[in-house]
């Protein structure tokens, strides 16, 4: 009987008893060729995973290029988690999440479950029916070098030159145009929203901020095409907690957006102090010309 080299181990596996001088004798017997190359193919198996990570991370797709358009998919391909993982059903502590509700889950237009970030902004209805976010509109790329200061080889002559400690998004360009402070001193308005809301709306006027935004001031807006302008003005109807809802009512920030100040009809020609620096147009990126949306 011939029994090959992984054959014995089965047998020793299967409780075969076995003299230790026969196990010591097996082990010196030089081994038939496949057991080193199986070894060596899940070596080698197990460097190619590790080579396909390393590349994964350097993908090129992580280093957008002015101009390249990079669609969802191409992101999800290997980031489709995102969009699948829920929030637990409760906190560690046992508090649960179906009889939670945070401060900025308040709004009118807040509906549904707990979810996750991700979720709330790409997938659920609401979201997606006053916006069109993609992953390179928060994700402006993700060079693994902006994690670690002095790691760029353009910046290696100071540790921090470039450096931004951008772990994942630059709020600044980002989640400020949603998520500011409600500019009530630009307005004329002596006060918060919340404060100032109660004098302008009743059971008629359902949304304050209409009393001026729908015909006297600053009617040109949301020609990008990460919102849908039009469909946030037929919301915006039934609640001001829409239009408030990305203009301060989940502010984040202490600070409110330099929106570009488009002309509108009725503009004075004079240029108020606060707006002598702001652009007259949207990011040419996102732009969408007049009657387009
Ligand atoms: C070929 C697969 C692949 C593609 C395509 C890809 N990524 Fe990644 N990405 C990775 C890997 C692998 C990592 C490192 C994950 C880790 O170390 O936890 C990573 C890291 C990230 C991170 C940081 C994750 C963290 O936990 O810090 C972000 C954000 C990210 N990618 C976003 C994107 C976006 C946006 C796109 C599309 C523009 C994209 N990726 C395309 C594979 C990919
Ligand atoms: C509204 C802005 C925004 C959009 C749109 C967005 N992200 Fe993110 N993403 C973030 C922020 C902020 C974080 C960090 C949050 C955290 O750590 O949980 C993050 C974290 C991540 C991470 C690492 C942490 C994790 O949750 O795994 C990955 C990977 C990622 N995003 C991929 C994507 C992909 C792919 C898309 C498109 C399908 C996308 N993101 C769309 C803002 C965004
Ligand atoms: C284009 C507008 C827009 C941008 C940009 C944006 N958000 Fe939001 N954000 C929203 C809207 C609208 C909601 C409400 C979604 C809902 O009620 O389902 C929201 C909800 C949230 C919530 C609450 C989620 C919950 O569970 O209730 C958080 C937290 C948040 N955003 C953080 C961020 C951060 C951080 C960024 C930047 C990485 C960002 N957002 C970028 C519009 C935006
Ligand atoms: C009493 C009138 C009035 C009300 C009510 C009002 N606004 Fe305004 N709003 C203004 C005026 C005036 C400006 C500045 C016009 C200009 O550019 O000269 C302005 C500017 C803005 C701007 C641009 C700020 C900037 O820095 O460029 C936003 C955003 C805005 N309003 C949102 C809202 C929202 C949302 C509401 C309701 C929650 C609201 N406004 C209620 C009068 C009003
Ligand atoms: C989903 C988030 C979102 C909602 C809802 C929303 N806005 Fe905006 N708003 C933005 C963003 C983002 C910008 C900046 C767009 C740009 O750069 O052109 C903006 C710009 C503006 C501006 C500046 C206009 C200008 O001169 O370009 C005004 C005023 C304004 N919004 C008022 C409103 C009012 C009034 C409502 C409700 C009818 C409303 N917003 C609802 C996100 C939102």
């Amino acid at each position: 009987m011939r029994l090959s080299w992984t054959g014995t181990l089965v047998a020793i596996g299967a409780g075969v008893v076995l003299g230790v001088g026969a196990l010591h004798g097996w082990a010196q017997t030089p081994p038939t060729p496949q057991a080193p190359k199986a070894e060596a193919d899940k070596a080698e198996a197990d460097a190619d995973k590790a080579g396909e990570y390393d590349q994964a991370i350097w993908n090129k797709l992580h280093f957008p290029s002015p101009g390249s358009r990079v669609t969802d998919a191409q992101c999800l391909a290997c980031h489709q988690e995102v969009l699948e993982r829920r929030v637990r059903p409760s906190t560690l502590a046992g508090l649960k999440t179906s009889e939670t509700l945070a401060w900025y889950q308040t709004l009118d237009t807040y509906t549904g479950e707990q979810d996750t970030f991700h979720r709330r902004h790409l997938v659920l209805p609401y979201g997606k029916s006053v916006m069109n976010l993609s992953c390179t509109f928060c994700h402006r790329g993700h060079d693994p070098r902006d994690e670690a200061p002095g790691s760029s080889a353009t910046a290696a002559s100071q540790a921090t030159a470039g450096f931004t400690l951008r772990k994942v998004v630059d709020p600044s360009k980002t989640c400020l145009l949603c998520h500011g402070t409600f500019p009530n001193k630009v307005m004329g308005l002596p006060g918060p929203w919340p404060e100032v809301r109660k004098g302008l709306e009743n059971a008629n006027v359902k949304n304050g901020c209409l009393i001026c935004h729908a015909q006297q001031f600053r009617t040109n807006r949301h020609n990008v095409t990460y919102l849908h302008g039009a469909k946030i003005e037929d919301l915006a109807k039934e609640s001001s907690d829409v239009c408030y809802g990305c203009h301060g009512g989940r502010s984040w920030y202490r600070i409110s957006y330099p929106y570009p100040r488009h002309a509108w009809p009725a503009m004075s020609p004079t240029v108020p102090d606060w707006a002598k620096d702001r652009p007259t147009e949207s990011d040419p990126e996102y732009r969408i010309e007049d009657g387009a949306k």
